[in-house]
């Protein structure tokens, strides 16, 4: 079937006299000519509104961990949604979700729950600020934590007040921190770090285990809680804690997205001298006691230790990321693909504007592929080696034209 977009650009057009942009956040970010409205997926295979298919390598930047509409896990959501899933509180799900955090996390001796990746680690700054009467939080220039006023990459609508009490540290970069702290002086609150960095548009960086053993005494240091924010990749690195395999935990971490395979909840999870703090604030909304999302994040997290998920996606990442590397050296071009393997980021070498890698993504979209050119990739259970191959395949077409693009 060749491609189509005629419903796609209808839509849009509707769209846009009804919603600001059509679409905005996540949906505008990606290239002019991927789509923008989906109609169905299964596994990691998805069908836009003009009925081409895809194999989605963005899982939704994230939350379909096992592939869209996994069996066990929209099982165990119906079952609960029969029950019911909006009380005026709690089912018992919330304690056994809390249970299942606190068992496999080493640093969480209590958990909270909320919707978005954004409340959480925004949770984890007022904790740290709560527990230590404290005022300033370091947080790494570039990095995302979500889409409020305090971390925004727009500046529509924020004020200096919103992040006045921000200061930044380059990844990596102890010194930095140094300064920071030194900065922060006495009104420390804690240091806010994502497990690796994996801003858009720059090369993904690991972090120095100096790096992550430097955060942590820093930390203990000056009193204040480190915070981890697991959102982005939480359950694709690693069981539990990322910078576990360092023998590094915070004290303070943020989850959300992946937790439960695509149904709305996210989680902080806390060391037991922040428990007090945490039951005293008020922190709450209308939907963070659901119980359907929580029953699909508990029959996520069975899932993810049957598979030994984070293994299994290290290794088909590292088989896209060899296979794209020869494809790109067969045709002329030179790659960089850093980060995990289970969250690709595929850069082209000499590539400025990303022309060649938007080119690149956007011809892949016409042959059932879809990607960001300059967003990390995210993998699922459901992209299985034959998956891969297929997408390689596929892509090799795309190499085909992007050197005919660019001259032979
Ligand atoms: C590292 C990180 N933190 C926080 C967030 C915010 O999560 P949400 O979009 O669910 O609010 C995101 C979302 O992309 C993220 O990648």
């Amino acid at each position: 079937m060749t491609y189509q977009r005629t419903i796609q650009d209808q839509l849009m057009e509707r769209a846009k006299r009804v919603v600001p942009g059509g679409v905005y956040g996540h949906a505008a970010m990606a290239p002019a000519k991927s789509p923008r409205f989906f109609a169905e997926g299964r596994g990691c295979r998805v069908r836009d509104v003009d009925g081409n298919e895809y194999i989605d390598l963005m899982c939704s930047y994230g939350p379909n961990l096992l592939g869209m509409n996994e069996e066990r896990v929209e099982q165990a959501a119906a079952a609960q949604r029969r029950l019911g899933s909006c009380f005026t509180g709690p089912t018992e799900r919330w304690i056994e979700l809390a249970e299942a955090l606190t068992e496999r996390i080493d640093h969480a001796d209590w958990a909270m729950f909320q919707k978005n990746g954004t409340d959480a680690t925004t949770l984890c700054m007022t904790l740290a600020r709560a527990v230590t009467g404290r005022r300033k939080i370091l947080v790494a220039e570039g990095a995302y934590h979500g889409a409020i006023p305090w971390c925004t990459p727009s500046s529509g609508g924020v004020l200096p007040e919103d992040r006045a009490h921000l200061l930044y540290f380059r990844y990596n970069d102890l010194d930095s921190v140094r300064e920071a702290v030194r900065q922060a002086g006495s009104d420390l609150a804690g240091i806010l770090v994502s497990p690796f960095r994996h801003d858009a548009f720059v090369d993904q960086e690991l972090p120095t285990p100096e790096f992550a053993e430097g955060l942590r005494e820093l930390c203990n240091e000056h009193g204040a809680p480190l915070m981890m924010d697991e959102v982005r990749t939480g359950l694709r690195l690693a069981r539990g804690s990322s910078w576990a395999h360092f023998g590094v935990e915070p004290d303070l971490s943020a989850w959300g997205k992946s937790l439960a395979n695509g149904y709305p909840i996210s989680a902080v999870v806390g060391r037991e001298p922040i428990r007090e703090a945490a039951a005293s604030i008020y922190s709450t909304g209308s939907f963070w006691y659901s119980a359907v999302p929580m029953a699909a994040a508990l029959e996520c997290l069975r899932v993810v230790d049957e598979l030994d998920l984070p293994a299994r996606l290290e290794k088909v990442g590292q088989q896209l990321r060899d296979g794209l590397a020869a494809l790109a050296s067969s045709y002329g071009f030179s790659l960089r693909q850093t980060g995990p393997p289970q969250m690709p980021l595929v850069l082209f070498e000499d590539d400025p504007g990303f022309r060649q890698g938007t080119f690149f993504a956007e011809d892949a979209v016409t042959r059932g592929v879809y990607f960001h050119p300059y967003h990390n990739m995210f993998l699922s259970a459901a992209h299985t080696p034959g998956i891969i191959e297929e997408c390689l395949e596929r892509l090799e077409a795309s190499f085909v034209s992007l050197r005919r693009e660019v001259g032979a």
